[in-house]
């Protein structure tokens, strides 16, 4: 599935890596990546290796940095220092819209939906660089994985629930069949039945092949959803691990993981 193909997210479609994690390649890398707003360092020396069909989390605080990763990931702010490499190809002279080609997506805090639009000229947009005879099956793959968003095609955007909204803004990130999806906090604000509609989503993703890197406030149900955990503390990498080591983990636990009891 190259970049540009509609996603299938039939069950067992997709590249499905065999053998270890170890032996999968590092779809997008982060090396030593540094970021300031004015004096303030956002971002001290942050590395990630992200694989393909692979969830990875990342936790921390509020203000520890999360967003600022993405946003450099994705291109929407310039590291100070360091790289960002996609498929080992250094991404610093590439705008966001040309990684965006590559199959480099990303899903924005606060769903972000066009809402005077349409559901489908939505996904036309997720679809802006996708050749013209290729959109109609690229939005077809996406109705097939929410048949809510085909029933509400010819609805304006902000008519929608916010669940169904946080559907929409992830089908037109998936529109384009991406090589790796960054979500920022999918789950924010949504009903508990609508969040676990979002990590059954991610689920999916992960089966079809593709890469996620996954910000969210709710710590334990994103490593038990992740295969690797990354924990930021003020710009910085502080723990990082399988998943399942730091859902063990007593001081992650302690840190992060006990906040959960006041959500559920
Ligand atoms: N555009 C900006 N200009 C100035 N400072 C910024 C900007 N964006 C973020 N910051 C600062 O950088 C730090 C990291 O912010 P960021 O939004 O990445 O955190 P976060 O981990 O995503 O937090 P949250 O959990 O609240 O979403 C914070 O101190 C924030 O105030
Ligand atoms: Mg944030």
């Amino acid at each position: 599935m190259g970049s540009g193909d509609p996603i299938d997210l039939a069950p067992g479609a997709g590249r499905r890596p065999g053998g270890a994690t170890a032996t999968r390649p590092a779809v997008l890398t982060a090396r030593d990546v540094h970021m300031r707003f004015g004096g303030a360092k956002a971002l001290n020396g942050v590395a990630l290796e992200i694989r393909s069909g692979e969830v990875h989390a990342l936790l921390g605080a509020n203000g520890a940095g999360k967003t600022t990763v993405l946003r450099t990931l994705s291109g929407l702010l310039t590291p100070r220092g360091g790289r960002v490499l996609l498929d080992g190809d250094d991404l610093a002279a590439v705008r966001v819209e040309d990684r965006v080609r590559r199959g480099l997506v990303q899903v924005p805090e606060g769903r972000s939906v066009v809402t005077e639009l349409t559901v489908e000229e939505n996904l036309q947009l997720g679809a802006w660089h996708v050749a013209r005879g290729r959109v109609p099956g690229a939005l077809d793959a996406v109705y097939a994985r929410f048949p809510i968003l085909a029933e509400r095609r010819g609805l304006p955007a902000g008519s929608l629930s916010g669940g169904e909204q946080q559907m929409l803004a992830i089908g037109r990130a998936l529109v384009t069949g991406p090589r790796i999806v960054l979500l920022d906090e999918p789950s924010m604000g949504l009903a508990p039945k609508v969040v676990d509609e979002v990590f059954a989503v991610v689920r999916e993703i992960r089966a079809a092949g593709t890469a996620v890197l996954l910000v969210e406030q709710n710590a334990r149900r994103a490593l038990e959803a992740a295969d690797h955990g990354y924990v930021l503390a003020r710009g910085e990498v502080v723990t990082s691990g399988p998943a399942d080591r730091l859902l063990a983990d007593p001081e992650v636990v302690a840190a992060y993981l006990g906040l959960d009891d006041r959500d559920v």
